[in-house]
């Protein structure tokens, strides 16, 4: 993506500077640079981005210690549009999800010209059919839910993968389609663990050797129940754990030897598959037409088979969830996955 708004800027004859840890950059010396031809050279095939990233510090919701030791929050979006200005800044092109975007809509309702480019393995953004970076964590994922066969089949064990996805269970869904699993539970669809082990029971009833597996979108939920959480870190939630309870209660109920693993930050690493490359290619290209055509405040989104813009209020205005009428889900159901209800 980075390449990509590199070489088209430098064809319209426009300097491109990169900006270190998010907003954090421009606030550190040397956080704000030159990037050219030669900088983005050999980068495509990477995961990750070279300016590094930060999913805390929003300059909307700044924490500041006061004297007495009491945290208070404070908007410092003029602050961040100030700095812009000093290191001669004219457009940015924001890359991130749900959270990033908004700080870019806040930016650009308080004037700065920013288009967006929607960046999460989670697609759970709206007004774009994808979000680059998901379709790798879904071949990761993939590549995962088939390696734990080995295990479950020579063991005839219940295997129990977590997988990324707190409020959507696009990759768990996709990677649990794809991966063959008798079981997926997402958020969307809240699961009564009886009906997950009633498909367990009678996933062992098939064939000679019985197994299973279980894959669990790591913000799914057992009906009236809530999410499990790990921790609360400085104000945001760490979902997690939800595996490991489901095989407890797997095991539990059905004395079935079950384990549990969680797949995590595996699914955000490694070299970006060709569609996520591609993907991210023409977001990048797009993005830069988006500036010279002066269509600041949107988002670059997919609708296959173009590439348009869309406004940012627009791309951040709900997360998108795995639709229920999804041909996906049906796909699932066709195919005798027990969705948890
Ligand atoms: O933004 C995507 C995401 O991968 C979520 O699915 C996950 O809950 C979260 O990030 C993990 O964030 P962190 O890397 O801060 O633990």
């Amino acid at each position: 993506m980075i390449r990509a708004v590199v070489l088209a800027a430098e064809e319209q004859g426009w300097e491109v500077y990169g900006i270190e840890r998010s907003y954090d950059g421009l606030f550190e010396d040397d956080g704000v640079y030159r990037l050219d031809r030669a900088s983005v050279r050999g980068i495509t095939h990477l995961g990750g981005t070279i300016l590094g990233t930060t999913n805390r510090g929003n300059p909307l919701h700044w924490p500041v210690t006061k004297a007495d030791g009491s945290v208070e929050y404070e908007d410092r979006s003029e602050v961040v549009i100030d700095a812009l200005k000093r290191h001669g800044i004219d457009a940015l092109v924001a890359i991130g999800g749900d959270g990033s975007l908004s700080i870019a809509h806040a930016l650009f309702q308080q004037g700065l010209k920013v288009v967006g480019v929607p960046k999460t393995i989670d697609n759970d953004l709206a007004a774009t059919n994808l979000t680059f970076g998901f379709q790798t964590a879904v071949e990761t994922a993939t590549d995962a839910i088939d390696r734990l066969h080995s295990t479950a089949q020579a063991h005839e064990r219940v295997m129990v993968i977590e997988l990324m996805g707190r409020h959507a269970g696009w990759i768990a869904l996709y990677a649990g389609v794809a991966g063959t699993a008798d079981v997926v539970l997402i958020p969307e669809i809240p699961y009564d663990i009886e009906h997950v082990c009633a498909k367990i029971e009678a996933r062992y009833h098939v064939g000679r050797r019985g197994f299973a597996i279980v894959v669990v979108a790591e913000g799914a939920y057992p009906k009236g129940g809530e999410p499990r959480f790990k921790r609360k870190d400085g104000g945001q939630v760490r979902l997690g754990g939800v595996a490991e309870e489901v095989a407890i209660e797997i095991f539990e109920r059905t004395k079935r030897e079950t384990r549990s693993l969680v797949l995590g930050h595996l699914q955000r690493g490694g070299s970006p598959n060709a569609y996520d490359r591609l993907l991210a290619l023409r977001f990048g290209s797009a993005a830069v037409k988006l500036i010279r055509e002066g269509d600041f405040g949107c988002m670059v989104a997919l609708d296959p088979p173009n590439v348009l813009a869309v406004p940012l209020g627009q791309a951040i205005s709900h997360i998108k969830t795995v639709p229920l009428d999804s041909d996906v889900v049906e796909t699932a159901r066709n195919l005798g996955i027990c969705l948890g209800d």
